[in-house]
């Protein structure tokens, strides 16, 4: 068996079965195994964005759905569905490469440190590694991406990238004002321009019922929003039980990180979740939109000064990610979780 070219190379070795080091622990795989039905999130509509009047009330269903759930489906969100099928077939191009052709990405070599390609999530301190190959770009302008993202995807990345940005202001203005913070430049440059992309693969997996493509965790960032293709294997703890998100052909989900359970003081929550290994090859990418790692994160003043207590204590954000980084998927975390 090769080493280094990530799971896929496992797969292409041709293995029948997967090594003990994928192997999780039966009571780790429990609760996804006990899933026996999806749900549907609620599915928030925006195509009518340009109408004043609908757009107020867009903007209270997403706050609904963020504090009920903390994951929502939005359709009809400004991005073409043929760019996102090239996104997802040129992301499939990328990982199909020879792995000669994608090792100059790979951690440590990659010219770039804020691109790179990975296997499992921290190999180096996981005891029971993750069935999933992916790319990181943390996206901090044109230029850099330009110089350093692969051919293969780069340029339809970038179009998707810019094309989602309305989203996102759209997004964060509607969660900021329903908990009555009003959104200005500084706090739009701080927290939703700058993001980081990840192109998931989690390849076919002969015994996927043994592994997980990705182990339970929150995000870190404001929110993610990611497009998954038909395979499914999506699942989050809503309302303290686990479910499966299955697809839903051209939706978008959305769902909270810590950085705005924190900066909202608690009124919206980021929601546990993982991913399956299954038994096709699957594509997810998700979009991390949040600060840079000098920024400081801590709860919004104004909310501070409604309610009184802050929950949460100032941090930087680079503190939340060294902590994240350095340890294995654990179920949710927010700052409270390593105090
Ligand atoms: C993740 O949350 O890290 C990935 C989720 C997915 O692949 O659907
Ligand atoms: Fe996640």
């Amino acid at each position: 068996v090769r080493t280094g070219h990530g799971v896929k190379g496992l797969v292409d070795a041709g293995i029948s079965h997967i090594p003990n080091r994928y192997i999780h622990p039966p009571e780790k795989l429990a609760d996804f195994k006990r899933i026996s039905s999806t749900i549907t999130l609620p599915i928030i509509d925006l195509s009518g964005l340009s109408d004043a009047s609908i757009k107020n009330s867009i903007a209270q269903e997403i706050c609904e759905a963020t504090k009920k759930f903390g994951f929502f489906h939005v359709i009809n969100y400004g991005v073409p569905q043929d760019l996102v099928k090239r996104l997802m077939d040129s992301t499939s191009e990328f990982f199909e490469l020879p792995p000669e052709k994608k090792a100059c990405y790979l951690k440590g070599v990659s010219p770039c440190k804020n691109v790179f390609l990975g296997t499992s999530f921290t190999p180096e301190s996981e005891k029971c590694l993750e069935w999933k190959d992916y790319i990181i770009m943390f996206f901090f302008g044109e230029d850099e991406a330009r110089a350093f993202w692969p051919p293969e995807y780069r340029d339809v990345l970038l179009e998707y990238l810019k094309l989602q940005q309305p989203l996102i202001s759209f997004i964060f203005e509607s969660l900021l004002k329903g908990i009555g913070v009003t959104v200005d430049d500084e706090l739009i440059k701080a927290y939703i321009e700058p993001k980081a992309v990840n192109l998931n693969y989690y390849p076919v997996c002969p015994n996927p019922e043994l592994t997980v493509g990705v182990g339970p965790h929150s995000d870190l960032g404001v929110i993610t929003l990611l497009v998954q293709d038909d395979v499914g294997g999506l699942q989050a703890k809503i309302e303290d039980e686990w479910v499966e998100i299955a697809p839903m052909p051209g939706a978008l989900i959305v769902n909270v990180g810590a950085t705005l359970e924190i900066l909202s003081n608690g009124e919206y929550k980021s929601v546990e979740h993982m991913a399956r290994a299954s038994n096709t090859n699957r594509i997810s990418i998700p979009i991390f939109v949040g600060p840079r790692p000098h920024t400081k994160i801590g709860p919004l003043p104004g909310l501070l000064q409604k309610d009184g207590k802050p929950i949460y204590k100032d941090l930087l954000f680079g503190e939340l990610m060294e902590h994240f980084f350095s340890t294995p998927h654990k179920g949710k975390q927010t700052p409270l979780d390593f105090a």
